[in-house]
């Protein structure tokens, strides 16, 4: 176990932890944005910055990512903590100003667009946080989603922003994403997203629409379960 100090209290938390982790585990409260407990943190929105002191030394740093250390003293609402999260907040509504969700952690945190940050139209309300690239490279394993163009034209989705041969159809990109940027919709016996269309397959006991297709072939491809085995929705197994 590590010592360490946060917001003037005194807390053990496990070697390897982050201060987000140990903030948390304390009932001490920081706002998150890109963090998600099932992925790698990238430090992505930066909303989690936090002030630590090390000897005479103090800096900002990412408390998502950043580890907990011996004799750490870690301030989570000092003036210059504010200060970097009112400024991480505003480029935030000014590259995504339809995301609700950075709307509300800024109204809650008390802070105004400004007008020398120009407002970008394309992104929708990404925040190029990557955690749907994340979750369908090392979760679901397929790959069909990434980032195209660089710079202030950086944007996400599939390959040419064409329906993606990978696609699956699962969705986990859009459970993911923290801001509702990515549209998942059922229509009829379909589920269309990133454009592409996918056929729902029945449960065949409750004949509920419980997953794509092509969900389910992936499945028994990489698990050798026959497709006929899986067409039970959880509820009904
Ligand atoms: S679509 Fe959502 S999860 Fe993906 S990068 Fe944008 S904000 Fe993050
Ligand atoms: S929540 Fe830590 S960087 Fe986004």
């Amino acid at each position: 176990m590590v010592n360490l100090v946060i917001d003037d209290k005194k807390i053990q938390a496990e070697q390897g932890s982050t201060i987000l982790q140990a903030a948390q585990e304390n009932g001490i409260q920081i706002p998150t944005l890109c963090h998600h407990e099932e992925l790698t943190s990238s430090g992505a929105c930066r909303i989690c910055s936090v002030e630590i002191q090390k000897g005479r030394r103090t800096k900002i740093v990412t408390s998502c990512i950043y580890q907990v250390e011996e004799g750490l003293v870690v301030n989570t609402r000092s003036d210059r903590v504010l200060n970097v999260r009112k400024l991480v907040l505003q480029l935030l509504m000014a590259r995504c100003p339809q995301s609700d969700v950075v709307k509300e952690i800024a109204q809650a945190m008390d802070v105004h667009p400004q007008p020398r940050f120009q407002l970008d139209q394309d992104k929708g309300k990404c925040i190029l946080c990557r955690k749907c690239v994340e979750v369908c490279e090392e979760v679901v394993g397929v790959s069909a989603i990434g980032f195209s163009y660089r710079g202030a034209d950086k944007v996400v989705g599939p390959p040419f922003m064409e329906p993606s041969q990978a696609c699956i159809g699962c969705g986990a990109c859009a459970y993911v994403c923290p801001t509702g940027h990515i549209m998942m919709e059922e229509r009829g016996d379909e589920r269309i997203i990133w454009d592409k269309h996918f056929k729902m397959v029945k449960c065949k006991v409750c004949g509920r629409m419980f997953a794509p297709e092509d969900q389910l072939r992936w499945i028994s491809e990489t698990t050798g379960v026959p497709f006929d085995k899986l067409t039970t929705c959880v509820d009904c197994r």
